[in-house]
């Protein structure tokens, strides 16, 4: 029998191309997303069902469970991949902007895992894989609640791995680094206010840092596409799969280096004055 997996946000960038190639390495595929009206390509292709589901809606996401249950007897993966980010000084991000990445990235990766659980119980088997991101293990500056949603999905994944174990469930985080889809596009939120201007100097070093970077800095999608396929059939415990070399090297430097130097680090390349 085919094996099965489910992801979230599969309308474009990781979730598409991880619902591609699952695919064509002959899994069937569950992809879902808030619209699949708009879809036209993934229906097509045979492995592939589109469901519509969006995270932060609790019906939404029973619907879709519906759906998928009674079309594949099984289903031996979740992908909580669906996410963004907010960009911006932290004073200025309204509580609405903070709650609503909140609501996708943490609350809604709760909801959608609790959702299956029950499933997977029943089958005493499954594997939840969530979306973390390298941005879950070290800091930039003007991103602090972006950051503040992927520390809180690695804590959330390694308690879920601790409390699974003994049910045949299995959690494992995936941690990319820049990767070329809709993230640094479509899909990011600024906070901006005209009113606070003194933490200006720090976006305009932040935004002309991240324009010099230039096209090299980021990784494919389906690089963490095939990150994935392997947390999902190498058959172990391990719950940690890093995906990209930038994420790679940022990684070890803060493990190899520890906090401190870290946070040294990031300051004198963001230009940002250490009164340390
Ligand atoms: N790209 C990177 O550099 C990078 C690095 C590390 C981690 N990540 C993580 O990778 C994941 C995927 O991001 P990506 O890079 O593939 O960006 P992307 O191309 O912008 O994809 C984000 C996906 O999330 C979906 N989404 C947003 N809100 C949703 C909701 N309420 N319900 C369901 N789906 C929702 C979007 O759907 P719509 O089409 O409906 O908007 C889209 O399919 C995210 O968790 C992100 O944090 C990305």
């Amino acid at each position: 029998m085919k094996k099965t997996i489910v992801i979230t946000g599969a309308s474009t960038g990781i979730g598409r191309a991880t619902a591609l190639y699952f695919a064509e390495n002959d899994w069937q595929v569950a992809a879902t997303m808030r619209s699949p009206d708009k879809e036209t390509e993934l229906q097509k292709i045979e492995n592939i069902n589109v469901y519509q589901l969006d995270v932060t809606n609790q019906t939404s996401i029973d619907k879709a469970y519906e759906s998928i249950s009674s079309d594949f007897e099984k289903i031996d993966a979740l992908l909580n991949n669906a996410g963004y980010a907010l960009y911006g000084p932290f004073e200025i991000s309204t509580p609405e902007q903070i709650r609503k990445e909140f609501d996708v990235n943490v609350f809604g990766l709760m909801d959608v895992t609790r959702t299956f659980l029950p499933k997977f119980r029943e089958q005493k088997e499954g594997l939840i894989m969530n979306i973390s991101s390298m941005g879950g293990k070290i800091t930039f500056p003007l991103i602090s609640t972006y950051h503040s949603t992927k520390f809180a999905v690695e804590g959330f994944t390694e308690v879920l791995a601790y409390e699974l174990e003994g049910l045949g469930i299995k959690a494992k985080l995936i941690e990319p680094g820049n990767i070329a889809t809709d993230f640094g596009g479509r899909s990011m939120k600024f906070a901006a206010s005209d009113v606070v201007t003194d933490y200006n100097p720090y976006v305009e070093n932040m935004m002309a840092m991240m324009q010099a970077a230039g096209p090299d800095m980021y990784s494919q999608p389906e690089v963490v596409a095939e990150v994935i396929f392997k947390a999902a059939t190498d058959g172990t415990d391990q719950i940690r799969y890093i995906a990209g070399e930038d994420a790679k090297q940022l990684i070890s430097m803060r493990q190899e280096n520890g906090d401190e130097a870290y946070v040294k680090h990031m300051k004198s390349q963001y230009a940002i004055k250490d009164n340390g």
